[in-house]
């Protein structure tokens, strides 16, 4: 076995006095000399659960059992407290605070004596904010999901998280329902404790975060109230122990090679268009590149197996009935899509021989090949004139789609429309049933100053419904286009996360409503159908009025957070972030 890490702290023969000055406050609580002295691996257990993050509050008492199973493998537990960070509950946005509990996780990490971790993993943000951490200090680290909340039921209906949300939107909107069944509605689709049960981005980033092979075999499907999820906290509290032994770190896990896998996966499980931050994110913190167009290549090819809402019928219990993650790396594997199926994983075996064999239990949760849900379900990445990277999931693109904004009848993959422009999502919410705006049929919706830095952290508001009087002729939904994000429960044809932002010098600040926009999904382009002349005329005028405006940040970290973060198709990652990578590696 390695030396451990916190020797340096607890057993340092060469420096006696500091020796006695960090032990004997870890002394004050009844940890006595012997445990601290012995050659037991300190494991943290990183904790997100709170009173404040119900998704992620069950890792409370999951801490226990792997606190048990820490103790039984010969470790010492300590469990240390991680920002919080709730999807629902924090403005203006989640996504801001995922670099802040990333950060706040690299200096407990890197400045405690700390031999190996358990990352508790669960909403959306925190699975690649603890990643991102373990990435850059590079300890032993295994993560564990809280586990997705039971199936939502309402009317006899599967009530799925978030997705239940955009259709009552749609009903209110419509004058169908009331704010009072609005609220029942909503409430429907969250029965227990854990994460969002739809595909979403928690359900995405804890199936791609075993699929990267940070979790046990497994580990990600299973609901949170289920008595698996229990013994599963307590097999990964035993594993991280002896992957301390091993010295089993994310840089020999996380490879360019298991990233790629992840992608595939996100593609058939119907993944949540976070994704691609998230991992390019992951990936840069261990000195991997990895970009938009690393998804294309290898992702918009996949066909989607896994029937689960947004993209599909049935929610999380469902999928763990039906076989989870391996069944769906299973499937792929057997017709030989997944690139890299020697990628190891935490237990030290790779994704071939924990997943071999495995056949989904259900064959209409989790499709063959042979029969998807739909194919090429992977992302496009697209550019032009208004951004230079921005990705889209085609595989929502439906035949009344086709008909409406079809633009040369000798081409299926280009459309055009006349773009109608929100700054910001305030402003969409006040205006978009505004009949001045002329909005038809034949609109894209344009929402800017919703990036990284224009609505710090960048707002998950590009799924944008149509104006009320078109939900009563029948028109749910209109192609958007959009420097924010798009919520992984959603499911419209969006053109999301585009990069360079408004508020960043992109050209969605140039945009004005009534251009014609035109997208070339045969040359992956996205433009406005203006000339270049017009166009540098009105960059000019927008550079003399100061440039794009963007609200004034409400707390020190939004400014701080503004001032280095870097675009969402390099990871929304600080600017600093690559240097971390030269911490001594401890
Ligand atoms: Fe927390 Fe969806 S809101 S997982
Ligand atoms: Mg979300």
């Amino acid at each position: 076995m390695t030396k451990l890490r916190s020797r340096e702290w607890f057993n340092n023969p060469d420096d006696p006095e500091m020796t006695a000055l960090y032990l004997e406050r870890y002394l004050n609580y009844g940890l006595t000399l012997e445990e601290l002295r012995s050659d037991k691996p300190i494991i943290a257990i990183a904790q997100t659960g709170s009173d404040l993050s119900p998704c992620n509050r069950h890792h409370l008492e999951l801490a226990q059992r792997t606190r048990e199973a820490i103790r039984t493998a010969g470790g010492i537990a300590l469990e240390v407290p991680v920002h919080p960070i709730q999807e629902t509950g924090k403005r203006p946005t989640a996504m801001l605070d995922r670099n802040l509990a990333y950060l706040g996780l690299v200096e407990t990490l890197f400045g405690y004596p700390i031999d190996g971790v358990v990352l508790t993993i669960g909403c959306d943000k925190t699975t690649p904010a603890l990643l991102m951490a373990a990435a850059t200090v590079n300890v032993p680290a295994i993560a564990l999901s809280v586990g997705p909340m039971l199936n939502g039921w309402y009317k006899g209906e599967r009530a799925g998280s978030g997705s239940v949300i955009w259709q009552a939107r749609q009903q209110l909107a419509a004058g169908e329902i009331d704010a009072e069944e609005f609220l029942v509605l909503a409430a429907s689709s969250a029965p227990s404790v854990g994460y969002c049960n739809t595909m979403g981005t928690a359900s995405t980033m804890n199936s791609l975060a075993e699929v990267l092979g940070m979790q046990l075999p497994g580990c990600a499907a299973i609901p949170a109230p289920y008595r698996e999820r229990g013994q599963m906290a307590y097999y990964t509290g035993l594993r991280i122990v002896e992957m301390v032994r091993e010295d089993l770190r994310p840089s020999k896990i996380m490879t360019r090679e298991a990233f790629e896998n992840a992608i595939v996966i996100n593609s058939a499980l119907g993944g949540s268009t976070n994704a691609p931050i998230h991992l390019n994110a992951i990936a840069r913190h261990l000195c991997i590149e990895l970009t938009n167009e690393d998804w294309e290549r290898l992702g918009h090819a996949i066909p989607l197996l896994a029937n689960i809402q947004p993209s599909g019928q049935y929610l999380g219990e469902d999928f763990f009935r039906a076989g989870g993650v391996p069944a769906v790396v299973a499937e792929l594997m057997r017709a030989g899509l997944l690139p890299n199926p020697d990628a190891i994983c935490a237990n030290g075996k790779t994704l071939a021989q924990n997943n071999s064999g495995i056949e989904a239990a259900d064959a209409d949760v989790i499709r063959s090949v042979e029969n998807p849900l739909l194919q090429d379900a992977g992302f496009l990445n697209l550019k032009g004139n208004l951004f230079d990277s921005a990705i889209m999931k085609t595989s929502v693109i439906g035949d009344a789609f086709r008909r409406r904004y079809l633009c040369d009848p000798n081409d299926p993959n280009a459309f055009e429309g006349r773009a109608v422009v929100f700054d910001g999502p305030e402003v969409f919410h006040e205006t978009i049933d505004d009949p001045n705006l002329e909005i038809d049929e034949n609109c894209i919706l344009v929402m800017r100053g919703a990036g990284p830095i224009g609505y710090p952290g960048g707002a998950e508001v590009v799924n944008m419904r149509p104006p009320s009087y078109l939900i009563k002729q029948g028109i749910h939904s209109l192609p958007c286009i959009g420097d924010g994000r798009q919520s992984g429960t959603s499911g419209s044809a969006s053109i999301l996360n585009a990069s360079p932002e408004a508020a960043d010098g992109g050209g969605l600040a140039i945009l004005q409503t009534g251009d014609r926009v035109r997208v070339d999904l045969n040359n992956r382009a996205v433009n406005v159908l203006i000339a270049d002349e017009e166009l540098a005329d009105r960059r000019r005028t927008l550079e003399n009025a100061g440039g794009f405006k963007a609200p004034a940040s409400q707390t020190p970290w939004q400014q701080m957070f503004r001032d280095s973060v870097q675009p969402f198709s390099e990871g929304m990652v600080l600017r600093q972030a690559p240097k971390f990578q030269d911490i001594e590696r401890k």
